[in-house]
Parts: C-alpha cells; sequence; structure tokens
C-alpha cells in the first residue's frame, strides 16, 4: 500500500535572526526570531511512503540528492516515519520556484514542505504548532517559521514543546514588499546549520543573545504600529549585526560578494540621497532582500535592473503558510 501527498511552503524573510543553538540536539535557537512568509518564493514537495520502494530516494530540482543533502531528508523522514510506525521506504520530489543555497532559505521552505507532506502521506493529524515543532527539528530550525502564516514569532522556548513559531499579524495587515536581488546563483560553501555550531566562539555573541528579547518585542511593536522607517533601520542593523557575529567566529564566515557589498552601499546611498526609502537584509548567502513600501516596490525594481549587477528580482508580499495541495509533482 502507498501513501501519498503534496505540500507548498513559503521561503521567509527574519527582521531578527536566529543566529546559534542553545540544544544542538532538539534546534533551540539561542534567541527568539521575527519574520514574515514570502508569498514569492516557495518549495512544493511530493512524498509517497510505499512498499514498491526498496531505497529512499530524494529529487531536488531535477537531480537526485547524495551525500550530507540527502542524509539530512532521510534523517527528517526516520522521525516521522518513527511517529507514524511504519518502515516503507520513501519516494521525494521537491521544487524550488526560486534559487537554492544562496541565502533566501530554500532549507526553510524545503523543510517545512516536506514535513507537512509527510505527516499528511502517514495519515498524522497535527496541529500547526505540532508541525512547527516538527519542522523546527529538521536541521533548518526556520523551517518552524514557513509553517504559519503572514508575520511570526518563533519563541525563545527552553523545551522542544515551547520552540515553535506562531503568527502574531496576517499576512494582508500591511503592504509592504520584500524585493530579493539574486547576485549570484552560486550554492553558499558552508551551510547555515554548519555555521550555527560555532556562532558561541563569537566575542560579541553573548552580548547579541542579551539585546534580543527588548528587540524582539520592539520589533513586534514597530510591526502592530506600521512604523516603517524605524522597521527599516532595525531590520537592516540587525542584519549587519548578523554578520558581525559570522564574521568574528571562527572559522569566520564571509558570506557576501562584492556585488552584495556594492548592493548595500547603493541602498544606503539611495536613502541619503533621498531617492528611495529601502532597507536592506540578508541571510547566510549573497542574495539580498530589500523592503519597501509597496508604493515603491516598481521604482526599486527598476532601481536594481541600472545597477546592472542583479541577476535575477523576484518580488514577494507578505504570505500564506504551508498548504497541501492536489497537484502531486508525480
Ligand atoms: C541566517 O539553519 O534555520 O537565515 O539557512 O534555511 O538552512 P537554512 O536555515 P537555518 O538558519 C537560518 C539562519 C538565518 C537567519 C534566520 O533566518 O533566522
Amino acid at each position: 500500500m502507498s501513501k501519498k501527498a503534496t505540500a507548498v511552503a513559503p521561503s521567509n524573510l527574519a527582521f531578527i535572526k536566529y543566529w546559534g543553538r542553545k540544544d544542538e540536539e532538539l534546534f533551540l535557537p539561542a534567541n527568539g526570531s521575527v519574520s514574515v512568509a514570502l508569498d514569492g518564493m516557495k518549495t512544493t514537495t511530493t512524498v509517497e511512503f510505499s512498499d514498491d520502494f526498496t531505497t529512499d530516494s530524494v529529487t531536488l530540482n531535477g537531480l537526485l540528492l547524495e551525500g550530507f543533502g540527502l542524509a539530512r531528508v532521510v534523517k527528517h523522514l526516520d522521525r516521522i516515519r518513527d511517529l507514524a510506525q511504519i518502515g516503507q521506504k520513501v519516494r521525494v520530489v521537491t521544487n524550488n520556484s526560486f534559487p537554492t543555497g544562496t541565502g533566501l532559505s530554500t532549507s526553510a521552505s524545503g523543510f517545512a514542505a516536506l514535513t507537512m507532506a509527510a505527516c499528511a502521506a502517514v495519515g498524522l493529524e497535527l496541529s500547526s504548532k505540532e508541525l512547527s515543532i516538527l519542522a523546527r527539528k529538521s536541521s533548518s530550525g526556520s523551517a518552524c517559521r514557513s509553517i504559519p502564516d503572514g508575520f511570526s514569532e518563533w519563541y525563545d522556548g527552553d523545551s522542544s514543546e515551547t520552540s515553535y513559531a506562531e503568527s502574531f499579524l496576517p499576512a494582508d495587515y500591511w503592504d509592504l514588499s520584500f524585493v530579493v536581488a539574486v547576485v549570484s546563483d552560486k550554492p553558499k560553501h558552508v551551510p547555515s546549520t554548519v555555521g550555527h555550531a560555532s556562532a558561541q566562539t563569537s566575542p560579541f555573541f553573548e552580548t547579541r543573545r542579551s539585546l534580543m528579547p527588548g528587540r524582539i518585542e520592539k520589533t513586534k511593536e514597530l510591526l502592530k504600529k506600521k512604523d516603517f522607517t524605524a522597521l527599516g533601520e532595525l531590520v537592516e542593523a540587525e542584519a549587519l549585526e548578523l554578520h558581525t557575529i559570522m564574521l568574528t567566529q571562527k572559522p569566520a564566515l564571509i558570506y557576501w560578494s562584492p556585488g552584495t557589498v556594492v548592493l548595500m552601499q547603493t541602498c544606503q546611498k539611495w536613502r541619503e540621497e533621498g531617492e528611495i526609502e529601502a532597507y536592506f537584509s540578508l541571510n547566510t548567502g549573497q542574495d539580498m532582500y530589500f523592503m519597501v513600501r509597496s508604493k515603491d516596490e516598481a521604482k526599486l525594481v527598476s532601481m536594481l535592473e541600472q545597477t546592472g549587477i542583479v541577476k535575477e528580482i523576484i518580488i514577494n508580499h507578505p504570505g500564506k503558510g504551508a498548504v497541501l495541495s492536489d497537484d502531486h509533482l508525480f
């Protein structure tokens, strides 16, 4: 007997970032985080468990996964097989609608979609909170933030049961645009999950941790008040602080490419010269996010195009979380 299901999950952008873990086994982050689900960048995943399969296979964007990539997915599927008490082998086909491994959180959307599809396939009926907890354990902790809709907080819980993401504002609360500039589609050299493990070697890590509870409250307050300028300044400073930790941990992690630095400087110059009020963010990769009010979206896209260094532009707005779909990939 075989069991098949498909899920579609969004990527998410963290205003307040997850970096470092207080529990490596349970994937409990060193601090809470705040994010928004993005409607323009998605992973679609079909999972089938069947007695007919003799091995586990995972196809990502048309290529069979091997090594670390395959092991990461199979480990997570083993968790779900244990919960469902089945031993059947699995076939997974998964497609990202946006570049993989360049700092745009494909593992967040990927592991959220995998968790939801695999649970549905085996008939596990989990609540949004339970799915978020399970997605967190996948090794891409931020996958827990790709389950809920709109603007979410991943709580700084001290146990597995209290470390999950929940929506605090719906997707249509505020007309914001998150324009992604792909600087290069070259995948990162160090996965985030490896970087988290040595975050605490930065001499600034504990200072950052101590500032987090206040910063999270502030971010939620600014979102609720729709204070764009204060939110933008906070989001950009937070991204730079994340990179300060990464640059000062051992071994140092340098995810920027020359184009990333040019775009950071250009964005600041645009604001200084009153051309457009855009703020940037970036994660573990060279590709970047620019936040503007939606009325400025078209202008920003044209300004990014004119820089001559952006390979692809992806427009996002606050979006829905993970959902099941009847459009199976096989
Ligand atoms: C810098 O280990 O959750 O993006 O990069 O998707 O594998 P992947 O994720 P994860 O680390 C995310 C780190 C971050 C910040 C963030 O999104 O909170």
